[in-house]
């Protein structure tokens, strides 16, 4: 008998809560406004390809332990667990003399191990740091002057 009351009382509070909670969330929905400045509900734009610039001279670094840019394409370079492109050519092992610049000998340190005969770990997948260049337009002003490097 008991049961009965509670459940004759709690059933239309239950009802109430679960349509008003509907309300709220399209309220909600209509003042969100994305990151990107359109409407949630509207459809992406058109994604922008920008095209990686062709081979050139090596970039001239901003700030001292700047990790350099690329100059080059890296289209089809792939670094996988057992192949590493970028190393047939930067590796100490593998570069020509006179050819391209070797991987830093600071790639060699690892904090963890004082083995510094292979490449370390944490410098494996070069493109962590090393990024190529695309055309991009930059999208805000920069205008950032390295500090006075140590003579
Ligand atoms: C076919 C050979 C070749 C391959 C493969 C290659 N590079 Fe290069 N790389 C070069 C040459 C040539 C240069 C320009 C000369 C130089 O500075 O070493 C260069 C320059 C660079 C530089 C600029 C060095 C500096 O001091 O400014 C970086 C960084 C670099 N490459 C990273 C990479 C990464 C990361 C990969 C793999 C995704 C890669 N390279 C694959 C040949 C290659
Ligand atoms: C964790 C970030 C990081 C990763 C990963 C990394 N590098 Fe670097 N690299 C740097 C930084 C920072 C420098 C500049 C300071 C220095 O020499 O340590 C540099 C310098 C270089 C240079 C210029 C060396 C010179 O003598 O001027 C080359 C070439 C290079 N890296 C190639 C590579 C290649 C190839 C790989 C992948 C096998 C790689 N790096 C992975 C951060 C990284």
């Amino acid at each position: 008998m008991k049961a009965t009351i509670i459940q004759k009382l709690l059933t239309p509070l239950l009802a109430c809560l679960l349509l008003a909670a509907p309300v709220h969330a399209t309220e909600g929905v209509a003042q969100v406004q994305s990151l990107r400045g359109i409407d949630v509900q509207a459809a992406d734009p058109e994604t922008v390809v920008f095209k990686l610039v062709v081979d050139r001279e090596p970039v001239k670094r901003n700030y001292e332990k700047q990790p350099p840019v690329i100059p080059h394409e890296v289209e089809n370079y792939k670094i996988t667990q057992s192949f590493n492109k970028c190393l047939e050519c930067h590796s100490w092992t593998d570069a020509e003399e006179g050819g391209p610049t070797k991987v830093s000998r600071t790639h060699f340190k690892d904090s963890s191990s004082t083995d510094d005969s292979n490449l370390s770990k944490r410098r494996y997948f070069c493109v962590l740091c090393h990024v190529p260049q695309t055309d991009a337009k930059p999208l805000v002003e920069n205008s950032f002057k390295p500090a006075k490097v140590r003579k």
